[in-house]
């Protein structure tokens, strides 16, 4: 609904849920099960997860979050992420609202709660609400909360053809922040939205060196010139958990010869361009191929061999792995 003087009317309790209702049947979403520790439960109703409009994550993007997949029942990787979680929270000055285990569980059984045996299980930190401050109001409690939904689907054409990036015209962010994943997604937000306004697919930071950083929501790696797959460092970049869990299964391949070796180091753009295969990483596209960066056309401007070998590698750890935690239904 759009801003009009016909608006201005002050709301029962109950007409602001009518009112949420109605927002979500203008806009239907794929959101299963939310749990809010402010709520102290679970909805599944979308019209009623929501947030106090003063939580320091809404007004001031003091908050972290991660997301993990939900596969054919099975939670993947979830210590991973979890890890990350908790470093993102010290990073961020950020409280817990209870120990590690705890957070787990809640994970877990909102996961139940939502009945879904697939999609993506996002979870956020928040310092809490209280004021307008900068600085989290006096006894605010920390703010958790796990949402279930149907995950970021992406064309069937990336994967079949590949995608096109271009280098951003937006500046990497400094270390700190690009390492912490935290809310503040703003250049990443820009990254994409620049990118799908020339009609290509998604961006590419490149840091202060001229070394290749990441995309929007993803990793970028490379197979070189000599057969080597090639991540960036993790030190000024998030370090990807679908990346570093891939860095490990590449090794079958290593021995297999499908590559000749594995580095994480820096990749100067100028190198990177002439690479056999560019990648994107990420717990949401998984493993995708990179056919166009600028005007560069990268290998034969198809899919490549380790595209296709790193993919099955991840999906099969994802539906046989030892990594997975089984949702209690
Ligand atoms: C900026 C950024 N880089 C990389 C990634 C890939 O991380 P992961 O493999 O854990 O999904 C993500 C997604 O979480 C991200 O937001």
């Amino acid at each position: 609904m759009a801003v009009s003087g016909s608006s201005f009317q002050v709301l029962t309790a109950d007409e602001v849920v009518v009112h949420l209702k109605a927002l979500r049947s203008r806009q239907p979403v794929n959101y299963w099960a939310f749990y809010s520790s402010q709520l102290g439960g679970i909805v599944t109703d979308p019209a009623l997860m929501v947030l106090p409009f003063d939580d320091h994550m809404v007004h001031r993007g003091h908050g972290i979050f991660d997301t993990a997949g939900l596969v054919d029942g099975r939670i993947y990787d979830l210590e991973a992420h979890l890890d990350r979680f908790l470093l993102s929270a010290e990073r961020s000055k950020l409280r817990l609202p209870g120990s590690r285990d705890d957070m787990r569980d809640i994970i877990v059984k909102t996961t139940a709660a939502s009945g879904r045996r697939d999609g993506s299980i996002r979870y956020w930190l928040s310092s809490g609400p209280g004021s307008l401050e900068l600085t989290p109001a006096a006894g605010a409690e920390p703010g958790f909360f796990v949402m279930v939904f149907g995950g970021l689907s992406y064309p069937e054409r990336w994967y079949a053809e590949g995608l096109k990036v271009m280098t951003t015209t937006y500046p990497i962010k400094a270390p700190l922040y690009a390492i912490t994943k935290a809310t503040n997604y703003l250049p990443n937000v820009l990254m994409q939205m620049e990118a799908k306004a020339a009609g290509l697919d998604n961006g590419v930071f490149i840091d202060e060196d001229g070394n290749v950083g990441e995309s929007s929501n993803m990793n970028v790696a490379f197979v070189t010139r000599n057969g080597v797959l090639a991540h960036p460092k993790f030190d000024h970049i998030l370090a990807g958990c679908t990346s570093l869990r891939l860095l490990e299964l590449a090794e079958s391949l290593r021995q297999q010869g499908v590559i000749k070796g594995i580095e994480v180091r820096d990749i100067p753009v100028a190198e990177a361009r002439l690479c056999r295969e560019m990648l994107l990483l990420g717990s949401s596209v998984k493993v995708a191929p990179i056919v166009q960066w600028d005007d560069q056309v990268i290998g034969d401007g198809k899919p490549g061999p380790v595209f296709n070998a790193l993919l099955r590698l991840l999906e099969d750890d994802m539906r046989k792995g030892d990594r997975l935690i089984a949702v209690p239904y």
